[in-house]
């Protein structure tokens, strides 16, 4: 996959997995992931489909319609290629933490949703359930972070909290942060999302 990586200051410090929304690359989030840790490596992909020219990390039918058969293939493929970047760099695969927004933070949620062991946490801004149709696994003491949205018109708030709800339900932690932008990923809610990784 496109990716971008840059090696962080502190070997204890986690990887930044930056995952943009619809429309964007690879390096559109790296700004965030310097500001929430600046001593963090960070692996920055750009999704592998494209939407009328616009990258994304799965397949859609219509807006908030998800192509589940290329969901679970991209969400594997973006599985496989974080433990194939861990060996090439170097950095601790078990210490990998999310941070997406929109479509990246979808295909995030669908890692967790998916995998035990894909990530150490998750950062997501405007998620939305990624799929109702699954068994989560085992997810205990999983820290994930949501930015949603009280007037988000692509992810309705219920999205949001059916998202805390599943993963509270298999045993993630989870700080549900709002906000009312709509659907815009905005600096307040960065600046929580650093505040709450400070905790951690
Ligand atoms: C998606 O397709 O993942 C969601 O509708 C969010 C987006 O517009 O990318």
């Amino acid at each position: 996959m496109e990716h971008i990586f840059q090696q962080g200051s502190r070997p204890a410090s986690p990887t930044f997995l930056m995952l943009h929304g619809t429309g964007g690359n690879e390096r559109d989030l790296l700004p965030l992931a310097g500001h929430i840790d600046p001593s963090a490596s960070v692996l920055s992909v750009r999704g592998n489909v494209l939407e009328n020219g616009m990258p994304r990390f799965f397949k859609r039918l219509a807006e908030g319609v998800f192509d589940m058969e290329d969901l679970a293939i991209r969400t594997k493929e973006l599985y496989d290629f974080i433990g194939q970047a861990s060996e090439k760099y170097g950095f601790d695969r078990s210490n990998v933490i999310a941070v997406g927004y929109s479509n990246g933070a979808n295909i995030a949620g669908n890692l967790l949703f998916t995998y035990a062991d894909a990530l150490k946490g998750a950062i997501l801004h405007h998620p939305m359930v990624p799929n109702r149709e699954t068994e989560l696994p085992d997810l205990t003491g999983t820290p994930v972070f949501i930015a949603a949205g009280t007037n988000d018109p692509i992810c309705p708030a219920e999205e949001s909290t059916d998202l805390e709800k599943l993963l509270q339900n298999a045993g993630a932690k989870v700080e549900l942060h709002w906000e009312s932008n709509g659907h815009q990923l905005t600096m307040s809610e960065v600046e929580a999302a650093k505040a709450w990784y400070s905790k951690l």
